[in-house]
């Protein structure tokens, strides 16, 4: 297999086809056996369920290849739980989480050629999906449904790789109280694509959507979790029932304590409290972590000590 001479280290977050993806139906209540397919194209009824009301969910994570040759994904068994729970929230079948690992190693082996070289600074992302297929026009969930995996070679989500970024405080909500902002669904992107256009737009590269409910506590961008830490060291991360629960953000909660021996604080964070944090960065499957320089409140600039160069000492070594 060929990877057609990719040119890894100049990769951007996109599509690139690769060879093989993962497809299993669910029809009469049960999967059928899936297996891989070299067909990229999907083909629904107009009326189908995800077309008509949304009824699709989603997962991301990424594959590397180890500096001694191996091919390694990261912790695909908590994307196969986040999925269920996605899936029960928006009444869709579970796809059980062992065929879900299954899937994205099979997925994976067929693609090796396109899993970027150890220290190239690309990966091969994993995008595990689901949608309802069947026609529906009542607002109910569909009967039958598909269960996909492809993968495609990426670079950074953010130009200019790990430059700190600007963002502004969004007037938009991403989620709504009680909604479905903790779940991976396409809906809630859907929601957001107003927002970070308008966000790029006026110069900015991501928003900071506020709690739902009073708009006075930090939440999340679009695509990744913050960190942030204090003058004294301590790492503060948001903690709200209306964001996705960041595997990246769980997984750097545990080095940071566990590895670097700081103090960390899951809490609700008050927008007010930004300006006095030593840095800042988002962290995500896509985002990796990408450091903030400033955040923009309605013209009022909040910059961060470790500016707009570099990353900041604490983001660096986490
Ligand atoms: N928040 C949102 C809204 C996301 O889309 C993502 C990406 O998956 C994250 C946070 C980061 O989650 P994870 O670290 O599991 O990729
Ligand atoms: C991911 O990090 O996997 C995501 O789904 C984020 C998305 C904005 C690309």
């Amino acid at each position: 297999m060929e990877n057609n001479n990719i040119d890894w280290a100049n990769l951007d977050f996109g599509y690139i086809k690769t060879d093989y993806r993962y497809v299993c139906n669910f029809k009469d209540g049960a999967w059928d056996e899936g297996g891989l397919t070299t067909d990229d194209k999907v083909v629904i009824s107009e009326c189908a369920g995800v077309l008509q009301y949304a009824q699709t969910v989603f997962e991301g994570m990424k594959a590397y290849t180890t500096e001694d040759g191996r091919i390694v994904t990261f912790r695909p068994d908590l994307n196969a739980e986040r999925m269920e729970n996605s899936a029960r929230r928006l009444e869709m079948p579970v796809f059980p989480q062992d065929r879900f690992i299954d899937a994205v190693v099979q997925t994976v082996k067929a693609n090796a050629a396109y899993v970027p070289p150890f220290g190239s600074g690309a990966t091969l992302y994993i995008r595990p999906f689901m949608f309802g297929s069947n026609p529906v026009i009542g607002v109910k969930p569909a009967d039958d449904y598909q269960f996909r995996v492809f993968t495609t070679p990426v670079g950074p989500y953010f130009k200019g790789g790990v430059k700190p970024i600007t963002i502004r405080v969004s007037d938009f909500d991403r989620a709504a109280p009680n909604g479905t902002g903790h779940i991976k669904a396409g809906l809630n992107y859907a929601m957001s694509l107003y927002a970070i256009m308008d966000a790029h737009r006026q110069g900015f590269d991501e928003n900071m959507y506020l709690d739902p409910g009073t708009h006075t506590k930090v939440e999340e961008t679009g695509g990744a979790n913050f960190l942030f830490v204090t003058k004294d060291g301590k790492v503060v991360t948001p903690k709200s029932n209306s964001i996705l629960p960041s595997i990246t953000r769980r997984s750097l909660v545990y080095v940071a304590k566990e590895y670097l021996g700081l103090e960390v604080e899951e809490r609700e964070v008050y927008l007010e409290e930004v300006k006095d944090f030593a840095e800042c960065g988002l962290c995500g499957t896509a985002a990796v972590i990408s450091p903030v320089g400033k955040v923009v409140d309605h013209g009022k600039e909040m910059c961060f000590p470790s500016g707009m160069t570099e990353m900041g000492p604490v983001i660096q070594k986490l």
